[in-house]
């Protein structure tokens, strides 16, 4: 990409003929097939590109979405008058005069390049569904070579991730940090009235403002350029959402340093900076989300570390780890996303794994975890919520709704001793299950299980007491006269039975299995 213009008149022509030509998610799964589809996400394109073959054979013509596919995604060049009849309105030269196409001339059958990745992306929330086209840096499966240390990132798992456990409540400023291409901050337009993308790379602001001229939503989009809580120190946001460059990356020469994945600093300091920082710039009740890598140091628990960031951070604080990954995997994922592999450059390989493996040494690194972490200013008074916990099953995604129900369910329980908890009415969520396990021939479970069947997908042991208690909960009794029921068939006094089932009762409020009536 040299340059990207800006211009909305165009953006908006360019946004009808790419609706025109069905160049959907929708549209391009039809026409690629999940085969390619699914080669796609691993990075191989042989497929899509046989499927994309056709574009310039077929007697009826060049199909729209299978040239800007071929050309867009998969980078190869297509004839001037197949993207001429993809881009009806803005033609080739419309997409040349925007920095999204490079045309060898302008013969019908001269070549044409992409200059960008430009890819469909869609998404559902509260307010429906969404059809976006974002833009970035072609990609290694496009160009064939390594990605330049400057390279603007489309949108990846990681990115998906966070957007899909946004706490979405209507919101009236939010901060997205390390903007890229911008799409954490359209999202926030759907739910927000003011969005702050910022980011230290001039080339994902250029992208970034592309992309929400493209989708209409600019206006609402303000982008700053600036490193972590610069650009907006001294203002308060009601979200701020953050996929920071939380890649551990060894500052040694002969390793890349990719400025979309690498902040910078020395191990995991860029997360830990954004954890203890980000409540400068919260509002109260604010709610920061973030996802990022953290050190697991010999000796010492995952939750050590990153407990003793929320600590500082003087905000309510969750943090779910995902995964853990020992240094020698870390290290392969990394140099292998930067386009380093033993079969292109053995001697790369083994100088930039060596390197890896030098620097988590140097800090007694054992492990390295990944997560997401939920930050929230109280409205008043100290914090309450801490919570970190390790996740690594199946979770049903979007969480957002089901993050924000927990954090309203914890505020619900913390303005409850056990005696209000007593007198109110709870009731089964409609997707808890509950499993028993029997020893072959006995007729008493030995192990209870309650099951959530959405969200994070929990699985909660129960004893006698609790499995009891759950199985009675629809609402029509209160919490109290539910344990007064069960110290009489349980033959215990009710307050044994309320000081074994009410801590759990109300674990299970905050993650949802219960519900209040
Ligand atoms: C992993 S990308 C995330 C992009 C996008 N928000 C998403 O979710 O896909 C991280 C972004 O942070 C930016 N970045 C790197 N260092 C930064 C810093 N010190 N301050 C702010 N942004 C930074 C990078 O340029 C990159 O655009």
């Amino acid at each position: 990409m040299d340059d990207l213009r800006h211009d909305p008149e165009l953006l908006g022509r360019l946004r009808d003929d790419l609706a025109g030509a069905e160049y959907t998610v929708a549209g391009v799964e039809e026409r690629l097939g999940p085969l390619a589809v699914a080669a796609l996400h691993r990075e191989e394109a042989v497929p899509a590109l046989r499927a994309t073959d056709r574009s310039g054979t077929d007697p009826s013509g060049p199909d729209p979405c299978r040239t800007l596919v071929r050309a867009f995604v998969l980078g190869r060049a297509v004839a001037r008058r197949a993207l001429d009849a993809a881009l009806p309105t803005v033609g080739t030269a419309g997409a040349a005069r925007l920095g999204l196409a490079v045309a060898a001339g302008a013969d019908p059958d001269d070549e044409v390049r992409a200059a960008v990745d430009l890819r469909p992306y869609t998404a559902s929330d509260q307010g429906g569904s969404v059809d976006w086209w974002i833009a970035s840096d072609l990609g290694e499966l496009a160009t064939g070579r390594s990605l330049r240390t400057d390279h603007v990132l489309g949108v990846g798992g990681a990115s998906t991730t966070l957007a899909q456990v946004t706490v979405r409540t209507p919101r009236r400023r939010v901060l997205d940090l390390g903007t890229g291409c911008g799409i954490q901050a359209l999202h926030a337009t759907r739910h927000a009235e003011a969005v702050v993308g910022t980011d230290i790379s001039g080339r994902a602001l250029e992208f970034a403002r592309f992309n929400a001229l493209l989708a209409g939503e600019s206006h609402r989009i303000g982008l700053r350029l600036g490193s972590m809580l610069a650009p907006v120190a001294g203002e308060l946001f009601d979200l701020v959402v953050s996929n920071p460059p939380f890649v551990i990356t060894p500052r040694s020469p002969g390793v890349p340093a990719y400025e979309y994945r690498d902040g910078g600093r020395a191990g995991d300091a860029i997360v830990e900076e954004l954890v203890t920082g980000v409540g400068a710039v919260l509002a109260p009740g604010g709610v920061a989300q973030l996802l990022g890598n953290w050190e697991v140091r010999r000796g010492e628990d995952w939750h050590e570390r990153v407990g003793e960031w929320l600590d500082r951070s003087g905000l309510d604080g969750w943090v779910v780890q995902r995964e853990w990954q020992d240094p020698a995997q870390y290290a392969e994922t990394w140099i292998r996303d930067g386009g380093t592999t033993p079969e292109r450059d053995r001697a790369a390989w083994e100088h930039q794994y060596a390197a890896w493996l030098d620097d988590f040494e140097s800090r007694d690194v054992e492990g390295v975890g990944f997560g997401i972490v939920t930050l929230r200013r109280p409205v008043t008074g100290a914090p309450t919520l801490r919570r970190l916990e390790e996740l690594t099953g199946t979770v049903h995604q979007p969480l957002g709704a089901t993050i924000a129900t927990s954090l309203a369910a914890h505020d619900w329980l913390e303005a409850r001793d056990d005696a209000a908890l007593g007198a109110e009415r709870l009731t089964v969520a409609g997707d808890v299950t509950e499993e028993r396990y029997l020893t072959p021939g006995a007729s008493d479970p030995s192990v209870v299980l309650l099951r959530q069947g959405g969200g994070f997908g929990r699985a909660v042991r129960a004893g006698t007491a609790l499995a009891g208690f759950v199985g009675a909960c629809d609402g029509s009794l209160t919490v109290g006269s539910l344990v007064d029921a069960l110290g009489d068939v349980l033959g215990v006094p009710a307050s044994d039975v309320a000081a074994d089932v009410l801590p759990s009762v109300r674990g299970l409020v905050e993650d949802g299995l219960l519900l209040v009536v």
